[in-house]
């Protein structure tokens, strides 16, 4: 079977390790990749949204799957146009299916509709209407959320009316994420322990891929200005077998049972953002794809074959299904250049990567091969990832293991796996 990853971050590396590992595989593709895939794929430099390009491309070598990582082609309809064009299936969801992350707006109503816990909110179109209901808001923090993608930056959170205003300012007036602010969605601030869970479905059944907590703040105790996310844990420490099957009965199900209620066809990951409040579990978010640093923490926990759980899916098989997990902890460090998440250099040279032991793994997401020489190619960089007996054994051999890896500006938080933040 051939199969080709889309993509070319530290997700997309850990994506195409995982399926490579598959007895089912014979050929793995990475489009266009990165040096870290290049070691178990091929690379293909095309365009993650060219699909002229990825059709011809996935026609002339006969490809079986494509597995889109990022979200930009799955909304721009990579599924629908590849599988209209070839026989290649696409383990993805359809363009009308993308809203869930496209348009933070329709995911909520879609809770709203589907009586999936998530907090209040209001939706709206002009800056002035949004300034009136902020100064009249009596609660506050509240949250302030752009409508469409925005890299994962697009939520804030506002202390006072005052901060409110200038929120709202930057996003619907100064378009700082484009478009994508015109709208927004304000909601009540949410008090809890965050978590994402990840699932397979084929829009009937869904099975638990595995959970994960990131690190989205760019510094050490969860300051500083949002970041893709500068590391990751798996499984979530506090989350007992209990509060599992609550996430899975109040949030996993409904939503499921809400798309199949609506006709909207769905077939690939979900991303769960959750929130767990006094009050039970609540959705942050949406994302149709895994995350990233999270895949690199679940994908290497999971024991079963990823490529046989996306045929079951393909199949309508899941219930077949029974999903085995490594039983000990991940931990991912994202090393970053510095100045990211705002500017930063590239071109650096990256060194020592060959005296690192051989049990961590290290996904590339931001590197190139120029002249021979592996050098930095964006803002996260490499994701070091090291599995074991439990968080703190783990966490103090990621760090000394990371100390072996140099280039210059490097940097990276250094409490990626403490307990801290989970201690309520
Ligand atoms: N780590 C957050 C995301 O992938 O959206």
């Amino acid at each position: 079977m051939k199969i080709a990853v889309i993509g070319k971050g530290g997700r997309e590396d850990a994506i195409v390790h995982k399926i490579s590992l598959s007895r089912m595989v014979e050929k793995v593709f990475a489009i266009p990749g990165n040096p870290g895939t290049s070691r178990y794929a091929t690379n293909i430099p095309l365009k993650v949204d060219d699909f002229v390009a990825l059709n011809k491309f996935v026609q002339q070598e006969d490809v079986d799957i494509v597995v889109p990582g990022p979200e930009l082609p799955i909304s721009r309809g990579i599924k629908d146009c590849l599988e209209r064009e070839s026989k290649t299936f696409v383990f993805a969801p359809p363009v009308e299916s993308a809203f869930l992350e496209a348009s933070k707006i329709q995911a909520k109503e879609f809770m709203k509709r589907n009586c999936i816990p998530t907090a209040d909110f209001m939706t709206f179109d002009g800056f002035d209407s949004a300034v009136s209901y902020v100064k009249e808001r009596k609660t506050y923090p509240l949250v302030i959320k752009a409508d469409g993608l925005a890299e994962g930056k697009g939520v804030s959170i506002a202390q006072t009316p005052a901060e409110a205003v200038s929120i709202l300012y930057e996003y619907m007036v100064e378009l700082k994420f484009g478009e994508s602010s015109k709208r927004v969605l304000i909601e009540d601030f949410l008090s809890g322990i965050e978590y994402s869970v990840f699932v397979v479905t084929d829009g009937e059944e869904a099975i638990w891929i595995g959970d994960a907590s990131d690190y989205k703040r760019a510094y050490d105790g969860d300051k500083g200005p949002n970041t893709g996310g500068m590391g990751s844990i798996s499984p979530v420490p506090f989350l007992t077998p209990d509060m599992r099957s609550i996430t899975l009965d109040t949030v996993i199900k409904p939503t499921i049972e809400g798309l199949k209620r609506e006709r909207i066809p769905y077939l690939g990951f979900v991303y769960f953002g959750l929130i767990w409040t006094s009050k039970g579990p609540k959705v942050l978010e949406y994302n149709i794809r895994l995350g990233d640093p999270e895949a690199q923490v679940i994908l290497p926990r999971l024991k079963s074959d990823l490529v046989e759980i996306i045929i079951a899916a393909r199949e309508h098989n899941l219930s077949t299904i029974k999903v085995e997990f490594d039983e000990r902890v991940a931990v991912c460090v994202v090393l970053a250049s510095g100045g990211y998440p705002v500017s930063y250099e590239k071109g650096k040279l990256i060194r020592g990567l060959e005296n690192v032991s051989s049990d961590v793994i290290v996904y590339h997401a931001g590197t190139i091969e120029r002249d021979g020489q592996l050098v930095t190619d964006g803002g996260r960089v490499l994701n070091v990832v090291l599995l074991g007996k439990d968080f703190p054994s783990v966490t103090e051999r990621i760090y000394r293991e990371i100390e072996k890896i140099h280039f210059d500006n490097l940097f990276y938080r250094s409490d990626i796996g403490s307990l801290d933040r989970f201690k309520g």
